[in-house]
């Protein structure tokens, strides 16, 4: 049997571990009315893994509206308070299905677990959801400066855990994710469809679709992979 690659796994958290997708298009369209912009569903694609600012950015871009600075930050200061009032409803069974059993399969196996979400709501999901002490390590929106596809997120939650990033496998459910694991030199699945993950080394529908033998066979094909890509 080959050894092992993969020594940590790194969680995003909207749409891998918990769905808060829902919650972000319902703040980000009551803004979106307000200022009588016209955004769909689709359109909250494009938010998917990018930052407040960021999203907000590209909304007022939709609406072809320009503002100063300072009104930009009252207004996603108040998309946030919305956001916050709606994720504060959430509970465990909000938590996506597989997740749990995955996570603690992995950690029997001695594997570290990390969180790398570009939200500065992390540590308030995790509370509400119940999982505060699950991960290792969580590094997210507060503690890096860089938003995907910038790699800083998994590059600092690797060093968190004390896992090399090539001995890394990240799950991320956005665009934005998948470069930014790329970015790092780690291995990715892609948590949604291959259609839209298309740079994923694999993708699946959700974690319930995944466990550690899994794992293992994904991480030395994804080393193979990598080793060819390089060769
Ligand atoms: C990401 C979400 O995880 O976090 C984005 O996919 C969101 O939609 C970003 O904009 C920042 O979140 P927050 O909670 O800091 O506004
Ligand atoms: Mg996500």
């Amino acid at each position: 049997m080959t050894e092992m690659e993969v020594k940590g796994c790194i969680f995003d958290l909207d749409g891998v571990i918990v769905d808060t997708a829902k919650f972000h298009f319902l703040a980000w369209k009551r803004l979106a009315d307000q200022l009588e912009i016209h955004f769909t569903l689709e359109d909250n694609e494009l938010l998917k893994g990018v930052s407040r600012m960021e999203s907000l950015e590209i909304i007022l871009e939709i609406g072809n509206i320009s503002l100063p600075a300072e009104t930009k930050n009252e207004y996603a200061e108040l998309k946030n308070k919305w956001y916050v009032e709606y994720i504060s409803r959430m509970s465990d069974e909000d938590i996506l299905p597989g997740c749990l059993q995955f996570i603690i399969e992995l950690k029997k196996a001695g594997i570290r677990v990390a969180i790398g979400s570009a939200s500065k709501n992390t540590p308030l999901i995790l509370s509400r959801i119940g999982l505060s002490d699950l991960f290792d390590a969580v590094a997210d929106g507060n503690n890096v400066s860089n938003a995907k596809p910038n790699p800083e997120v998994f590059l600092k939650a690797a060093d968190m855990i004390g896992i090399e990033p090539g001995k890394c496998i990240v799950f991320e459910d956005a665009i934005a994710g998948v470069q930014a694991a790329l970015n790092a030199g780690m291995m990715c699945v892609g948590v949604g469809s291959a259609e839209v993950l298309t740079k994923a080394h694999i993708v699946i529908s959700d974690l319930s679709k995944m466990n550690l033998e899994m794992l293992e066979m994904a991480g030395n094909e994804i080393g193979l992979q990598k080793k060819n890509d390089f060769s």
